[in-house]
């Protein structure tokens, strides 16, 4: 609760560094006019991904053999989402599928032998409207999101109305070191931008992304030039971005992260995980958590920072993640660099969010024994999703607005009622070129 008051006193801050203000425009948005174009950014998780399987792959069970019986033109299937997950012995087939190795010669991560992946549709909001289109009522993530912007904000698809999916497993890498999937990505989504632009007048596009989706948009913002920002992008809005990692991925990598579901074995998922470059990208730094005490190990009677992940990963067991993390992707999280353009970023709070983690005797395969909960949005913290805010709103150049939104989760901002009316303000008041004058009141 401590935090709350600076999160208001940032805000206020955030207010003030706002350049010009509130020229009340006449027009409204939507009515027959040009929009600025929206383009979709996913979180982790947060599009379907596909996958073929050649003859290098050797699957550990003939049920990875044969499963799925039914494929598609060339043999791809969806490997996320599908139900198939959830049943014992396709876990191992879907873990297999999804792991992804690091190549120690090569200083870059590659998928396994013999699987290949892709996104369809890259362009379209297809593949993240829906993880499974034949579980819509289930596996819906930003359908509500897109539907919204259609019908409240006058949006179409393929006009005005982009998405652009990516393999989430893979992550970006410090410079220097190479990172073949998240820089082609990068390079995917500028060309998507630029056409986005083209096609809608000239007019800059709003990169509206969720979760791990603001890390790549923020990456995709510092590395490019100045007058491309000022060009072609007119604002960054962030939903929920986990600007310094959470402290729940740290339990994802000690115990595995189940999400909840029931049946599926926390082990396997929990190597598949670990594997992931971009869930190492989504660990607590220590920019924003400082010398914090995060994880407490009785067995090996030692407490973790995030200063201490190096030696977490050791002592949890993951030594193949160390060197990567250690090179590659620590200093993008010590590195948040300006977005160079206008940026709003939308937090949800006042939801328990772990904070902290004692694991027993027994070690850390076992589990926490306690957890302890603080504020946030129930996957990233408080700290996190404001981490590097108040640095923003210092610096004079950058145009910064935060909406706070209580009580919203995590992906709850795709989805309540609420959010997305503020996120239809939002986009209203950029097309109306009025953006900060009335939704910042609420604080
Ligand atoms: C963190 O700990 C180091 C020494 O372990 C100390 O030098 C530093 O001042 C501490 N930082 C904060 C913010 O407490
Ligand atoms: C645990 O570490 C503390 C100091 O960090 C030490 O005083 C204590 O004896 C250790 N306990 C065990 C059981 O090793
Ligand atoms: C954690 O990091 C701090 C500061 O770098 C260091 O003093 C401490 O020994 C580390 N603890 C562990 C368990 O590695
Ligand atoms: C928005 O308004 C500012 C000043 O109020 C103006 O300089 C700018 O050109 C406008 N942008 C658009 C896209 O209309």
């Amino acid at each position: 609760m401590e935090r709350r008051p600076s999160l208001v006193a940032m805000v206020v801050v955030a207010m003030l560094s706002l350049s010009s203000c509130c020229c009340c425009a006449s027009s409204s948005a939507g009515g027959g006019q040009q929009l600025h174009p929206v383009i979709l950014i996913p979180g982790s998780g947060g599009n379907q991904l596909e996958a073929k399987l050649t003859e290098e792959y050797s699957p550990s069970s003939l049920a990875c053999r044969v499963w799925p019986l039914v494929r598609g033109r060339g043999g791809w299937f969806r490997l996320w989402f599908d139900p198939s997950v959830l049943v014992a012995p396709l876990t191992r087939c879907f873990a297999e599928r999804m792991m992804l190795y690091y190549d120690i010669a090569a200083d870059d991560y590659r998928n396994a032998p013999g699987v290949e992946t892709r996104v369809s549709d890259f362009g379209s909001t297809s593949s993240l409207r829906y993880l499974d289109p034949n579980l819509k009522l289930l596996t819906g993530y930003m359908d509500a999101l897109a539907s919204t912007l259609e019908k409240a904000a006058g949006y179409e698809e393929g006009r005005d109305l982009f998405g652009a999916p990516y393999d989430f497993r893979y992550g970006l890498a410090a410079p220097g070191h190479p990172s073949q999937a998240g820089s082609a990505y990068l390079e995917r989504l500028r060309l998507l931008v630029e056409s986005a632009c083209a096609a809608n007048g000239g007019k800059p596009a709003i990169l509206l992304a969720h979760s791990l989706g603001g890390l790549y948009a923020l990456q995709l913002l510092a590395r490019s030039p100045a007058p491309w920002r000022a060009a072609h992008v007119k604002r960054l809005v962030t939903l929920s971005a986990p600007w310094g990692g959470s402290v729940q991925e740290m339990l994802t990598f000690a115990s595995g992260n189940t999400l909840g579901v029931p049946f599926v074995d926390a082990s396997i998922i929990r190597d598949e995980q670990r594997s992931s470059e971009s869930n190492l990208w989504l660990l607590p730094t220590p920019k924003v958590f400082g010398n914090t005490t995060l994880v407490v190990s009785e067995f090996h009677n030692r407490s973790y920072s995030a200063k201490n992940v190096t030696q977490f990963l050791r002592d949890i067991g993951f030594e193949g993640g160390v060197e990567p993390y250690r090179a590659r992707i620590r200093p993008l999280g010590e590195a948040l660099p300006e977005p160079g353009v206008p940026v709003t970023c939308l937090v949800g709070t006042g939801v328990d969010t772990v904070e902290s983690l004692v694991f027993g005797k027994e070690g850390f395969e076992a589990g926490p024994v306690k957890v302890a909960y603080g504020d946030g949005d129930g996957t990233v913290n408080l700290a996190s999703l404001v981490g590097p805010i108040k640095a923003w709103a210092d610096s004079p150049a950058q145009v910064l607005e935060v909406v706070e939104l209580p009580g919203v989760s995590h992906s709850g901002i795709l989805k309540d009622k609420s959010a997305l009316q503020q996120i239809v303000r939002i986009v209203d008041a950029i097309n109306l070129n009025t953006t900060g004058s009335n939704y910042l009141r609420s604080f």
